[in-house]
């Protein structure tokens, strides 16, 4: 096992690890001072030093003296070494496959509900280093979430850059348990790419709409093996080396679960009153979350009112449905319990329909972006039908000459 033999470690240098070490976690950069509540409430100032030249000398000589070696590792041969361990500013981890450096703070990728992304260096067999990111995940359940993912994406045949390696768990010195993986780097997520663009020009939109036919290509045959990813976003799409990839994908599965996680902006407001949504549905409601971020890339006006009435409606579902069901009551008198509900979905139905039927129907289909409004406005219906695979038809139409993979 590479653990016990090593040998690439007196060629550290050779590989320039150094240099990548200093390039990532931008050595000298100062760091901010953190503010941390402690348990009795009082403010205390945490400052975190900036990781320093003779810093990433230690590192290198910490690794090519091999104590390590005879520290525990965990079931899947995994050495978890904090600070405490090495007092080093740097959390190592040796794995079979290669080492890991990662730093928490200052050095975020980015965070979302589940995760907290940091920068990472790996350095493999041949003692050759890539940077990528290290996943600490808020709970075990995201942390089971996303090994599950890996094991559906494994059972179906189906490849993603972002599926994560060497889960492990620690004990912090607070004594918590810590949750953590590792995973290929992204350049950014699709909102912070478009957010970073100056003059976002209705060319642009399309231009970026046609570069994302390899994300809907991807979905349709995640849905064709019978996979939803349940919470498709403009933050959730991933670009590296220019290629767009479908990222955080803890939410996926392969049957028919309750609840939904997809975020209130994206979700199809009828989920909400599904209990037993079956993969089908979840997999519609997919298409419709591709279809509002289709629509947020176009940005065009008459969406907006549209997008809004989502949005304030799976916000504020439980007094909206509250309301129908007042009115139904009021109009109709007492009913049974059963009656009632069936009722309240179906003026539900009607009321989101009717917001749909106020898009603007497109005038010129000849142009592009009236194509590309039509298409959205398709897959946005609030109890649409329309599958993946006609998606991709439409696009293909739309967009003939490009590759969809
Ligand atoms: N591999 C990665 N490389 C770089 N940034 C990442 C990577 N994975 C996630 N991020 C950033 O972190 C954010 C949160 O990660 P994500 O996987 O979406 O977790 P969550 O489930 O918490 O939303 C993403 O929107 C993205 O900006
Ligand atoms: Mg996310």
């Amino acid at each position: 096992m590479f653990i016990r033999s090593a040998k690439y470690f007196p060629q550290l240098e050779a590989h320039g690890i150094c240099g990548m070490i200093k390039d990532w976690f931008e050595v000298d950069m100062p760091c901010q001072t953190q503010l941390r509540s402690s348990r009795h409430h009082q403010r205390l100032v945490k400052y975190v030093r900036p990781l320093q030249e003779s810093d990433v000398e230690k590192i290198v000589t910490w690794l090519k003296n091999g104590k390590w070696k005879t520290l525990p590792h965990d079931g899947s041969g995994i050495i978890h070494c904090g600070k405490n361990t090495t007092n080093l500013p740097l959390t190592i981890t040796i794995s079979p496959a290669g080492v890991y450096l990662d730093k928490k703070r200052c050095h975020q990728l980015g965070y979302g509900g589940s995760k907290n992304v940091t920068k990472a260096l790996f350095i493999n067999q041949q003692g050759i280093a890539e940077k990528c990111a290290a996943y600490r995940f808020r709970d075990r359940h995201a942390y089971d979430m996303s090994k599950h993912a890996q094991n559906i994406l494994k059972k179906h045949g189906l490849i993603n850059s972002f599926s994560g390696n060497d889960f492990h768990t620690y004990q912090s010195k607070s004594g918590k348990q810590r949750f953590k993986s590792y995973v290929a780097r992204a350049d950014d997520d699709l909102r912070t790419y478009i957010s970073k663009k100056d003059n976002f020009t209705t060319a642009d939109s399309i231009e970026l709409i046609e570069q994302l036919k390899p994300i809907a290509h991807q979905l349709q045959q995640w849905h064709s093996k019978g996979v939803a990813h349940r919470d498709i976003k403009l933050e959730n799409i991933f670009i590296q080396d220019n290629n767009f990839q479908i990222g955080d994908i803890e939410g996926i599965i392969d049957s028919p679960e309750n609840g939904g996680i997809c975020t209130l902006d994206y979700l199809m407001p009828i989920r909400f009153l599904q209990e037993n949504a079956s993969l089908l549905e979840l997999q519609y409601a997919d298409v419709f979350a591709l279809g509002i971020t289709f629509a947020k890339i176009l940005r065009k006006e008459s969406f907006g009112e549209y997008l809004h009435t989502v949005r304030f409606v799976n916000r504020t579902k439980e007094e909206f449905k509250k309301s129908i069901r007042e009115r139904i009551i009021q109009e109709r008198g007492l009913l049974s319990e059963s009656k009632l509900d069936t009722l309240v979905i179906s003026e539900f139905k009607s009321t989101m329909v009717k917001a749909h039927a106020d898009l603007p129907p497109c005038e010129r289909r000849s142009s592009i972006a009236e194509q590309l409004s039509e298409l959205i406005i398709d897959m946005i219906h609030p109890v649409s039908t329309i599958s993946m695979s006609a998606v991709m038809a439409r696009l293909n139409q739309i967009f003939p000459k490009t590759d969809n993979t």
